[in-house]
C-alpha cells in the first residue's frame, strides 16, 4: 500500500514523497534530514505500532506543526489533521491534501504542469531573443526523455537552426515551467509588435498571420485561453481583418490567399474573412456600426472556429459523406464531429470576445448543439450562421480549385443546389454579385 500511495501523490502533485516502516523513523526523518515537509501520511497502525497516533503527539508539541491526514480511525483531539476511512480511496486523500494546504485551483494546475513545457518552434521564427534557456527533447525507447539544452538565457536565435529544425520535422522545443510565463510574455510581445508596424504589405502581414495561427492552435490545445493567447489571437485577428478592408479589389486578394504556403486551416479562415466582408456589403443588414460589430465577430469566429482540428485534412471536411470516406480512427472522427462544439465552450473563457461569438461557433455546421453536420440546412439559425455556413463552403470550393476542376458557374450551380432556402440562397446572390463585380 505504501508503494500505491507514494505513486498516487507522485504523479497527481509531482510530489518528491519519502517513505518510512515506523513512526519512530519518520519522526527521525523529519527532526535531522532538514527537509521542509509539506504534509505527512500515516496509516493509523502500522503493525501493532499505533504510528498514527505517536506522529499527532510529536506535531502537536512542534512548531509550526505539519498537516497530518490518517489512514484510518484514530482519536486525538489536537488539531491540524483529517482522519479518512478505512478503505480510503486515492482520490479522498488528494482531496484532503488540497483541503489542508489550501491549494487553489490555479495552483493546482500548476503543480500538475510536467517541468518541460512545450512550446510551438513556429514562435521562434520571427523573434530575435530568447529570455530564457531553451531546450529540444531527446525520444529513447526504454528511457525517460531527455531535454537538451540548445539556446541559453538572453541568446540570440538562429533562425538558421529553427529552420533545420522544422526540416526535422521538429515541432516543439521546451522551456522549463518557472519560465514559462516570462518566455510567452517576451516570445508574444515581439510576434505581436511585427504585426503592429505601419505600412507592413500585406504578403507580410498573411505570412506573419498564418504562423499565428499554428502558435494560437498550439497554445489553445495544450493550455487553453491563456492571457498570452488572447493577445495573439486579438492582434492576429485585426490584422487578417485589415488586410480585408484594405484591398478594395478581390483579385490580387484573392491571388495571395490562394497561393500562400500557409496551412489550408489557415488560407480559408482568411477567405471567410474577406468574402464576409463583402457580403456584409452586398446584404447590407445593418448601419455602419452595426456593420462593424458583425464584421468583428465574424472574422473572431473566422480564425477560431476549427482552431481545435490539428490537421488541414481535417479542416476540409464539411459534411457526413467526407467524414465517413476518410476512414478516420474513432479519436479523430470525435473530434471532428465535436470541434464546433468544443471551440463554443472554450471561447466562453475567453475575455471580451465578441457577443454571441459562442453561439455562432456552435452553429458554423448548421447544427444547433455543435455537435456532427447538418444533413440539410435549416432557417432558425442565426443570420451570421447562416451567412457563415455558405462562405466558408465557397471558401472550399475556391481552395479546391485545382483538384477539383469546377468552373465559377459550376461552383455557383453546387452552391444554389446545396442551399435551397432563401436565407441562404441570398448569400450565394451575393457571392456571385461579388465575383461578378470583382469587389
Ligand atoms: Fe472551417
Ligand atoms: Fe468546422
Amino acid at each position: 500500500m505504501k508503494r500505491i500511495v507514494k505513486n498516487a501523490l507522485m504523479s497527481e502533485f509531482n510530489a518528491e514523497v519519502l517513505a518510512t516502516d515506523s513512526a519512530a523513523a519518520a519522526i527521525s526523518l523529519i527532526e535531522h534530514e532538514n527537509i521542509p515537509f509539506n504534509i505527512i501520511v500515516s496509516r493509523n497502525k502500522l503493525d501493532e505500532e499505533a504510528s498514527a497516533l505517536t506522529l499527532l503527539n510529536y506535531n502537536y508539541d512542534r512548531t509550526p506543526s505539519i498537516p497530518i491526514i490518517v489512514l484510518g480511525d484514530v482519536e486525538f483531539s489536537g488539531s491540524n489533521y483529517i482522519k479518512t476511512a478505512d478503505r480510503f480511496r486515492t482520490e479522498e486523500i488528494f482531496r484532503h491534501i488540497i483541503d489542508l494546504l489550501n491549494i487553489s485551483k490555479e495552483e493546482l494546475a500548476e503543480i500538475k504542469l510536467p517541468e518541460y513545457i512545450p512550446v510551438p518552434i513556429e514562435i521562434f521564427i520571427r523573434s530575435k531573443l530568447t529570455i530564457c534557456d531553451v531546450y529540444i527533447k531527446i525520444s529513447k525507447k526504454h528511457d525517460p526523455d531527455q531535454y537538451v539544452k540548445i539556446m541559453h538565457t538572453n541568446h540570440e536565435i538562429n533562425h538558421e537552426h529553427i529552420t533545420r529544425y522544422q526540416q526535422k520535422e521538429v515541432t516543439h522545443l521546451y522551456v522549463k515551467k518557472a519560465d514559462r510565463n516570462k518566455f510567452f510574455d517576451s516570445m508574444i510581445e515581439q510576434s505581436v509588435a511585427i504585426l503592429e508596424k505601419q505600412d507592413l504589405p500585406s504578403n507580410v502581414i498573411v505570412d506573419v498571420a498564418a504562423e499565428h495561427y499554428g502558435i494560437s492552435q498550439n497554445l489553445i490545445t495544450q493550455m487553453g485561453i491563456t492571457p498570452h493567447c488572447v493577445k495573439l489571437v486579438n492582434s492576429s485577428v485585426k490584422a487578417i481583418a485589415k488586410v480585408v478592408q484594405g484591398h478594395t479589389s478581390l483579385g490580387p486578394l484573392l491571388k495571395l490567399l490562394l497561393n500562400n504556403r500557409g496551412s489550408y486551416a489557415y488560407r480559408h479562415c482568411h477567405l471567410i474573412t474577406l468574402f464576409s466582408h463583402r457580403v456584409l456589403n452586398i446584404v447590407d443588414w445593418c448601419d455602419e456600426k452595426q456593420f462593424d460589430q458583425n464584421f468583428e465577430k465574424i472574422s473572431f469566429v473566422a480564425f477560431l472556429h476549427d482552431i481545435t482540428l490539428p490537421e488541414d485534412q481535417l479542416v476540409q471536411i464539411n459534411n457526413k459523406l467526407d467524414l465517413y470516406k476518410l476512414n478516420l480512427s474513432k479519436e479523430k472522427k470525435d473530434l471532428v464531429l465535436n470541434h464546433a462544439n468544443t471551440i463554443s465552450t472554450i471561447v466562453q473563457t475567453f475575455p471580451k470576445a465578441p457577443s454571441g461569438a459562442d453561439i455562432f461557433l456552435r452553429q458554423h455546421h448548421g447544427v444547433s448543439n455543435g455537435i456532427g453536420f447538418a444533413d440539410t440546412f435549416v432557417s432558425n439559425l442565426s443570420i451570421h450562421a447562416i451567412l457563415f455556413i455558405v462562405v466558408e463552403d465557397f471558401a472550399h470550393h475556391l481552395l479546391n480549385f485545382k483538384e477539383n476542376k469546377l468552373t465559377m458557374s459550376e461552383i455557383f450551380i453546387k452552391l444554389y443546389q446545396r442551399y435551397p432556402l432563401p436565407s441562404y440562397r441570398k448569400i450565394v446572390d451575393a457571392l456571385k454579385t461579388m465575383i461578378v463585380g470583382g469587389m
